[in-house]
């Protein structure tokens, strides 16, 4: 759970309680944005976490129960004796309603997309907030609905705040107890008005204050751990990820020299990585890094190891093991720090809970041994990965370490099929940055997701001039996706395509065939290993 700080910003927040939805971290994120401090608990959270985070205002969001079923989430009753403002959204809405004295039942016609929504009864929340009016004066809001169910019977003290054609009750209020019920999601942005009706929401309702800035963020972060450092020091494994990056720069701003990184070169990263990581880091930012040339020792222990899982066991094993050996060559370190985030934290929480969303989370290169017993420091644990980008670039790292597409922890392991060889890596590694090259020379990087090349060991005949050739596969992978758990493969030009194949095939001696993977995920992974 995340930990509940007292500290100035985060003095006035918003507790979300989750249900389920697939929107529920676009609620905090925009409440972040708004510049109010917000965290995310499971709806089943135990009472007294509630009463001692001591929100300024609670958001119950959506989800995929249906409210009155047999054991259908509820919310905590704890919430409605706190005297704070609620605001419902879709599930949250209904479960209100019901557990308020209302009704909620299965709507005639479900509503999934854009919907029309007019306000009612000049309500505090959506007062004056409109995107054009009707021939009557009434204000209209396009909105996003996504429903099966709505609330048929408002609870005792409440009115009418919005309806549509198909959902004659889709918002409602109580305006003494400060309790707001939404049908639509305002999170969205197809609500063209979801940012106002929140920020009201939260700053005119909940009257919290706009402390959660970005100057605030790091002035805040630097000082919490100059505090919890001291004069130690403290270890980290940069991998020159988002994530290692801005916890690198964030405590060579705390703590100087305090800090020691260490880069692990396991063989297996992109063309020039390892000696961009330490130009950036070492070289133009002062930062202290010891470089681990680790390479022959990983394809050592990975030679004919042809298992997916068993490759990415053997890749974990050797990191740690070297990452100890340079640990203990450092006399006196006390912490260890982790790029752990925010969404992190959430996916532990909702696992332990068992009914929120859960995340797949078997990315993380964990466990260190027993003996390298070092405190924890992880500055951005409470942060969403677009705030630690934005304070990425507050504190000067270069766009390319921000922006770039996730890039597994086994890195080019998994993306070379079956066992590993030096001379595969060399041919995988030159196939992807011309891929990488081309994406961003056509302004194509930005427009998916996450793209790569990976190394198919077949043989496929090929003739260049007169000459037959027998040589290796690449395949070319790129996606589109939200969260990672589902993708669709990016529709990249024909044209580019060609253009990228023709390279690899011209460039590369050993490639005589380039192929573009059609598949989306499920069935499909993204990664082929
Ligand atoms: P899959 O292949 O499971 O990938 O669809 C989803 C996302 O996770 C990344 N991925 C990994 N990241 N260690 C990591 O740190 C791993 O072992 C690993 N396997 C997959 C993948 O690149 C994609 O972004």
């Amino acid at each position: 759970m995340a930990s509940i700080l007292m500290s100035n910003i985060q003095h006035h927040k918003i507790l979300i309680l989750d249900f389920g939805s697939q929107y529920t971290q676009l609620i905090a994120r925009r409440i972040r944005e708004i510049g109010i401090y917000c965290e995310l608990l499971p709806y089943d959270v135990k009472p007294h976490f509630i009463e001692k985070f001591n929100p300024s205002g609670i958001i119950l969001s959506g989800g995929p129960d249906t409210v009155g079923d047999d054991g259908s989430a509820r919310a905590p009753e704890v919430i409605f004796n706190l005297n704070v403002p609620i605001l419902g959204i879709c599930y949250g809405m209904q479960t209100m309603a019901v557990q308020l004295g209302g009704k909620a039942k299965s709507s005639k016609k479900a509503e999934f997309g854009f919907a029309k929504i007019r306000a009612r009864n000049h309500s505090k929340l959506l007062n004056k907030i409109s995107d054009e009016k009707n021939s009557k004066g009434h204000s209209l809001l396009d909105v996003w609905m996504s429903h099966g169910i709505e609330v048929t019977k408002l609870p005792e003290g409440f009115e009418l705040i919005a309806s549509t054609d198909n959902c004659p009750i889709a918002g409602f209020a109580n305006n003494n107890k400060n309790y707001f019920g939404l049908q639509f999601h305002p999170e969205v942005t197809h609500t063209k008005q979801g940012v106002q009706i929140l920020e009201r929401f939260v700053t005119e309702i909940c009257k919290c204050q706009k402390k959660w800035t970005t100057d605030n963020i790091i002035e805040d972060l630097l000082l919490n751990i100059k505090n919890q450092v001291g004069n130690k020091k403290v270890l980290l494994g940069l991998s020159g990820g988002v994530d290692s990056s801005v916890v690198a720069i964030l405590l060579h701003r705390a703590i100087g020299k305090q800090l020691i990184c260490v880069f692990v070169d396991n063989g297996l990263l992109r063309l020039n990585e390892g000696s961009e990581v330490m130009n950036t880091f070492s070289e133009n930012l002062g930062v202290k890094v010891i470089r681990a040339n680790a390479q022959q020792y990983f394809y050592e222990q990975l030679s004919n190891e042809s298992d997916p899982e068993a490759k990415r066991k053997i890749i974990g094993k050797a990191f740690i093991k070297i990452f100890d050996q340079e640990a203990k060559k450092i006399n006196g370190v006390n912490f260890l720090a982790q790029g752990t985030i925010y969404p992190d934290v959430i996916e532990s929480a909702g696992a332990a809970s068992g009914k929120a969303k859960v995340i797949k989370s078997h990315h993380n290169v964990g466990g260190l041994p027993d003996d390298l017993k070092f405190e924890l420091v992880e500055p951005l644990k409470e942060l969403f990965k677009d705030e630690v980008r934005i304070i990425g670039e507050k504190l000067g790292l270069p766009r390319k370490i921000l922006h770039r597409h996730p890039f597994p922890g086994p890195g080019l392991g998994v993306r070379i099929l079956g066992p590993i060889k030096e001379e595969f890596v060399q041919i995988l590694r030159e196939a992807d940055n011309i891929f990488m090259e081309e994406l961003n020379n056509q302004q194509l990087y930005d427009k998916v997701d996450q793209a790569f090349a990976v190394f198919l060991p077949v043989k496929s005949v090929g003739v260049t001039g007169d000459d037959r050739r027998y040589d290796y596969v690449i395949a070319l992978r790129a996606v589109e996706t939200i969260d990672f758990m589902t993708a669709r493969w990016a529709r990249l030009p024909y044209d580019f395509l060609d253009h990228v194949s023709n390279r690899i095939i011209n460039e590369i001696s050993r490639v005589s065939r380039v192929v573009y993977d059609v598949s989306g995920k499920p069935p499909a992974t993204i990664e082929w290993e």
